[in-house]
């Protein structure tokens, strides 16, 4: 099953909004198979955000990150990727529609509150920088053919 990395940033968790978005994420049917709270290091952030390193934000990003506590979650499901980020909504919360996380609760590109896996090949280096094998727990639910054809 298709995997993928979510992490409530620290504007998130400040906020107050961690069950509010764990919730609107988990009622999407996708299955919670990795949990955390854990304050990013420089190093975790840098590894984690590779991909932006010669742009201008970079080191705000990073030390953004940094800058309190945060919770890691691994979503399991078909097409867990792409279905997440529709539920987050676009990158800057101005452009993003109502409905989606950050068009419902965000202002500001940089304060956008959740980071959402872009592809496949992102998920599963992003969630293996977050979690150990043996954190991660793949298993049945009761529910699982209400939620899925199987
Ligand atoms: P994310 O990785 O956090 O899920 O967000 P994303 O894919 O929608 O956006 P991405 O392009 O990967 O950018 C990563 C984060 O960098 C911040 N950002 N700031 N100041 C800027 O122009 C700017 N552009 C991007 C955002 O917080 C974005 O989530
Ligand atoms: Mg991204």
């Amino acid at each position: 099953m298709e995997r993928t990395l979510i992490l409530i940033k620290p504007d998130g968790v400040q906020r107050s909004l961690s069950g509010e978005i764990l919730s609107r994420l988990e009622k999407s049917g996708l299955k919670i198979t990795g949990l955390k709270l854990l304050h990013v290091d420089e190093n975790l952030a840098k590894e984690h955000y590779a991909e932006h390193v010669d742009k201008p934000f970079f080191g705000d990003l990073v030390s953004y990150i940094c800058s309190a506590p945060i919770i890691a979650l691994a979503l399991s499901g078909p097409n867990a990727v792409e279905k997440s980020r529709s539920l987050i909504g676009t990158t800057n919360p101005l452009e993003s529609p109502p409905g989606t996380i950050r068009g419902d609760y965000g202002l500001e590109i940089s304060r956008n509150l959740i980071h959402g896996s872009a592809s496949v090949d992102d998920a599963n280096r992003e969630v293996s920088i977050f979690f150990d094998k043996s954190e991660i727990i793949d298993y049945e639910k009761s529910t699982d053919g209400w939620v899925l054809e199987l």
